[in-house]
């Protein structure tokens, strides 16, 4: 920790999303509802990386500034409160360009071209020329968004750690070069890995929003209940027995229900004495419970047209 002035007494943590438009609950549940808990403890700061979005879709941005302010407001929903953390837009503090500029010159190519998620995305989208200086540069602008405001954990998923592991080769490169004072410029921040309960898509396959299989955070009741009464089960057969560990709906249960109704759905699904539609209505009721406060300030915030732009522009600031 530092003594900037800036800084109050609790630990700082930040973290980022690219927009990919409106949020599903695997996004949920693998890092809001994590940055949600954590803005109790700790100085938060959460941002929508929307610059990050151009090195994979630089060829179609029409629905970037759109996708942007969806996230923004799934945050708010999701319940990141503007009064307990900051909340902003990587595009609206412009020293994220800069910095990230100033930590090119440092930077050796090898370590940029070994980074796993390099080759990983390449081959995931065979379709997409990523032969592109900003797409190589994807994890130092990240390590720029991070040593910028010198937190002491950056939480994020394992599949982000190789990033947080970068950024602190980085920040150790640059205070060899740079001082400040005698002082380091940058202090090494920590990953805080955040664990991502399995969540199912409605048709068995990772939720993805390309698949088509999502159940969105701003889904109003009657579309969740929609989804998972028409989600493949993992009991084609009633008499079939079953597992909630490789059933969407099962996947629910263990992320939104309480413990005794989990533990009556695993009974009954691997015993096969409830029906899948029992299961179904119980955890459409559980999911629904969970996003009701969501919609309801997300109905707050629709009467405030306005707020959410206030809100962000004061993150930024
Ligand atoms: N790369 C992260 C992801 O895809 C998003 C991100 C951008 C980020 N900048 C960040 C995460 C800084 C943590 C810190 O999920
Ligand atoms: Fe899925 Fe529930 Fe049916 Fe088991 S009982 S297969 S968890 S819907």
């Amino acid at each position: 920790m530092t003594d900037h002035p800036s800084r109050n007494f609790r630990p700082r943590v930040l973290s980022g999303m690219r927009p990919t438009g409106k949020l599903h609950l695997g996004n949920y549940v693998g890092a809001l509802q994590n940055w949600v808990k954590l803005q109790d403890t700790y100085d938060g700061f959460f941002f929508v990386a929307d610059w990050h979005a151009l090195t994979t879709d630089y060829d179609d941005t029409a629905r970037l500034a759109d996708n942007t302010l969806e996230v923004a407001l799934d945050f708010l929903a999701g319940g990141l409160d503007p009064e307990r953390c900051a909340i902003f837009v990587q595009s609206h503090v412009k020293q994220h360009a800069e910095l990230h500029l100033l930590l090119s010159m440092i930077t050796p190519l090898g370590w940029l071209e070994r980074v796993p998620t390099y080759k990983e995305q390449q081959q995931q989208m065979p379709n997409k020329d990523l032969h592109m200086y900003g797409f190589l540069g994807y994890p130092l602008l990240q390590s720029a968004d991070i040593l910028l405001y010198r937190p002491d954990y950056v939480p994020v998923g394992v599949d982000q750690a190789a990033h947080v592991e970068l950024t602190r080769e980085v920040a150790r490169r640059f205070n060899q070069f740079y001082k400040l004072k005698d002082q380091p410029v940058f202090l090494e921040p920590q990953v805080l890995l955040t664990s991502s309960p399995k969540l199912l898509g409605t048709d068995k396959r990772k939720m993805s929003k390309s698949y088509g299989n999502s159940i969105l955070l701003s889904d109003e009741a009657a579309a969740v209940e929609e989804k998972i009464r028409n989600s493949v089960t993992d009991r084609p057969k009633l008499s079939d027995q079953g597992s909630p560990d490789r059933c969407p709906v099962g996947n629910l249960h263990q992320i939104f229900s309480e413990p005794e109704r989990l533990a009556y759905i695993t009974r009954g699904c691997e015993q096969a004495t409830i029906t899948c539609v029992e299961c179904k209505s119980l955890a459409i009721e559980s999911v629904n419970a969970h996003l009701e406060p969501m919609r309801e300030r997300r109905r707050e915030l629709s009467r405030n047209p306005g707020r959410l732009m206030e809100i962000i522009r004061a993150g930024a600031e």
